[in-house]
């Protein structure tokens, strides 16, 4: 279920700046949200398994950045359990997010796959900036130039909390190679018993070709989006696939991105956990 319009008003053109100041401008207005999800990338995922989760009673709601403060009096009229879903780096979370403990999804992509994955993203969607070439964007990614910023901050910026109680980190490399045990790991998580059936049927329904195919039949709705960019799930469902980065990056830009990896997370255990899946 979908409360969608927290937001209806400011869907139009949004870059970082925007998305990011909106999410800072919330801070204290959260009260009682009990689940939250981000990125690096499977949002989507992640919140279509939760909402096939029997006897959840979860509410879906639309991503923190559509920061329409009015709605915050319509969610009142949901259950309390609630999934926000959002882009935002953990520094950038309304503050009684971390105070209150709301538990948090986090899931994390090959890096070099997500750029690859938002390369077709800005392509695709006309609330982005035009982009020319591979080429080009590889380089704004690199630069943090890409709405949601730097992948390396994000992830950096979860590393200190990556073993806090109210915290899940997922790999979108992980899920794709055992769907069951994912889903299996969410529903210990969020508290909720399900059987191996109930796994099982929550894995064909969240299977990349279900969810495209759905996509696909859905009427845009506006206010039906975990996306703050777009309503239109067409966009989202490209390949759903580990590897695709090896058919877009030369060996120049191979090895300029992981002089960079190396750098920015060398300090970093998620950062370890990315490349052995990867
Ligand atoms: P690709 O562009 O590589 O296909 P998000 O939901 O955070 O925007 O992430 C979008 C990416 O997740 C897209 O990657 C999309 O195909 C992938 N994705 C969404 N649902 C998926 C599923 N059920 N199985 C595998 N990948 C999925």
């Amino acid at each position: 279920m979908y409360s969608g319009d927290l937001g209806r008003k400011s869907r139009k053109k949004k870059r970082l700046a925007t998305v990011v100041s909106s999410g800072a401008s919330l801070k204290n207005k959260i009260k009682k949200m009990y689940f939250i999800l981000f990125l690096c990338e499977g949002t989507h995922w992640i919140a279509e398994v939760i909402e096939n989760i029997p006897n959840a009673r979860i509410t879906l709601t639309s991503p923190i950045e559509l920061g329409d403060m009015s709605k915050f009096e319509e969610l009142k009229m949901y259950c309390k359990r609630r999934v926000i879903p959002t882009h935002l780096s953990y520094n950038m979370l309304p503050t009684d997010i971390i105070q209150k403990q709301c538990k948090i999804i986090y899931i994390i992509r090959n890096p070099k796959d997500t750029a690859v994955s938002l390369f077709h993203y800005y392509r695709e969607n006309p609330n982005l900036p035009g982009i020319e070439t591979w080429a080009a964007f590889l380089e704004l990614f690199l630069r943090g130039d890409v709405v949601y910023g730097s992948w390396f901050d994000h992830v950096l910026s979860l590393e200190e909390h990556k073993n806090d109680k109210n915290i899940l980190i997922i790999f979108y490399e992980e899920m794709k190679k055992d769907i069951s045990k994912s889903i299996k790991k969410i529903t210990t998580f969020l508290g909720i018993n399900v059987s191996d059936g109930e796994i099982n049927k929550i894995a064909w329904k969240t299977s990349f070709s279900e969810m495209k195919n759905n996509a696909t039949k859905e009427n845009r709705d506006p206010d039906h989006t975990i996306c703050a960019l777009t309503s239109d799930r067409n966009l989202v469902f490209r390949k759903g696939v580990v590897g695709d980065w090896i058919n877009y990056f030369t060996s120049k830009q191979k090895r300029v991105f992981d002089e960079l990896f190396t750098e920015k997370m060398r300090h970093s255990e998620l950062a370890r956990h990315v490349e052995d899946c990867a």
